[in-house]
């Protein structure tokens, strides 16, 4: 069976565990979680990052930190992950989901100004597939309506938006922004993630939500001779083991990325020389590049999708869809404001994800797309 996804091991995770280990200091913070916010920060120039056990640790610190309140409104779409508004809604905020690009699963950039109201306190963006959100339309109505806005890179590592010849990384725009460590990910720990603190303003606090209410790294960092509970937090650092794990993947970024965008990219010439009418390929816009996270297919409906993937599966391959927009779950939709989404239920209905990780093989791709290609023949 093809798996849907196989985690990859770069071969020095171990190595570094046992290291950690020796070093006597497997808690948070220690010598990995160090190596790693270096070599992060270095890479893709952020101001500040913090490890945390998974994206949606970050996402809900990014709630804390910008002091999101009951009553207060945040933008995002509805095409995402639980996590996204999940950890709004912990702080009491009411979720007010915008609706998909026509061409893409992230959102619609011209659908957010007319949502914004007086209670409007940010505006969560998802970099869907590690394909860049509109940022120009984005930062210009956060800057003009002084609001903050968030991203969701949990998909998104190592990918950039291109403007006026010049290329940015994803999660440097944000005054805060979270990606996920997941085995699902590019770059993984099983479970993992982290928070980058673009404003500066909001490091210092950033730290301490992140040990448990604590200014226990002030102390380790010797600027104060004793530590105590300064204000709210949890424990949202993961333990220098899972760092030594995020290291030794950290430390291959360029070999994984080349990897995935070259599997994705055989993905697509063996569908653009089939040149199939029933299927919609990803749709990458030319301010984004892409990060070989993932591909996926559009298909003509939900019935075809459902057949194809069992077709797929009795014959040895697993694909996935997802996910069921937010707006119509079962916990939010009689607090939705009734809007109806269509893009984002036409992306939950037709979007199936072909198998993509790093020992993934051409042979195996080719024979994923023939067994849809057989498919298609049959129904
Ligand atoms: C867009 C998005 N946000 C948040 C998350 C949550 O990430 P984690 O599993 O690291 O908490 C995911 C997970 O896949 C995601 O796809």
């Amino acid at each position: 069976m093809i798996p849907f996804n196989k985690p990859h091991i770069t071969g020095r995770e171990l190595e570094f565990i046992s290291d950690a280990v020796a070093c006597g200091h497997i808690s948070g913070n220690g010598k990995y979680t160090k190596l790693c916010h270096k070599l992060i920060e270095e890479n893709w120039g952020f101001h500040k990052c913090l490890l945390t056990t998974s994206c949606t640790d970050a996402l809900e610190m990014a709630a804390i930190l910008l002091d999101i309140k009951p009553g207060d409104e945040v933008i995002m779409p509805s095409f995402t992950f639980v996590s996204t508004a999940l950890a709004f809604v912990r702080q009491g905020a009411k979720i007010v989901f915008a609706d998909s690009r026509h061409d893409h699963p992230g959102i619609d950039e011209h659908s957010v100004e007319r949502l914004i109201t007086q209670k409007t306190r940010a505006i969560v963006v998802v970099h869907y597939a590690g394909v860049a959100t509109e940022m120009v339309t984005m930062m210009d109505i956060a800057n003009r309506y002084n609001i903050a806005l968030v991203e969701d890179a949990a998909q998104a590592v190592d990918s950039f938006y291109l403007h006026e010849g010049q290329s940015r990384v994803l999660g440097s725009y944000g005054v805060l922004s979270a990606f996920s460590f997941h085995e699902t990910k590019n770059i993984q720990s099983g479970e993992g993630g982290m928070l980058v603190i673009n404003d500066p303003k909001l490091a210092k606090r950033a730290e301490i939500i992140w040990e448990k209410g604590t200014n226990r790294a002030e102390f380790f960092r010797g600027e104060v001779n004793k530590y105590g509970w300064v204000d709210i937090g949890s424990s949202f650092l993961p333990a220098d083991t899972i760092a030594a794990f995020l290291y030794a993947q950290l430390i291959e970024v360029k070999d994984i990325q080349t990897k995935r965008i070259e599997l994705w990219n055989h993905y697509k010439r063996l569908f653009q020389d089939w040149d199939c009418p029933r299927i919609q390929l990803p749709f990458v816009p030319e301010y984004s590049t892409n990060n070989g996270h993932m591909f996926y297919l559009m298909l003509e409906n939900i019935d075809i999708r459902q057949r194809l993937i069992e077709y797929l599966k009795a014959n040895g391959a697993l694909a996935v869809f997802h996910y069921l927009p937010l707006h119509l779950s079962s916990y939010y939709k009689d607090k939705h404001d009734g809007r109806i989404l269509p893009n984002a239920e036409n992306f939950a209905n037709k979007l199936l994800r072909l198998p993509l990780y790093y020992e993934l093989s051409f042979e195996q791709q080719e024979l994923i797309v023939t067994l849809i290609h057989d498919f298609f023949e049959k129904n």
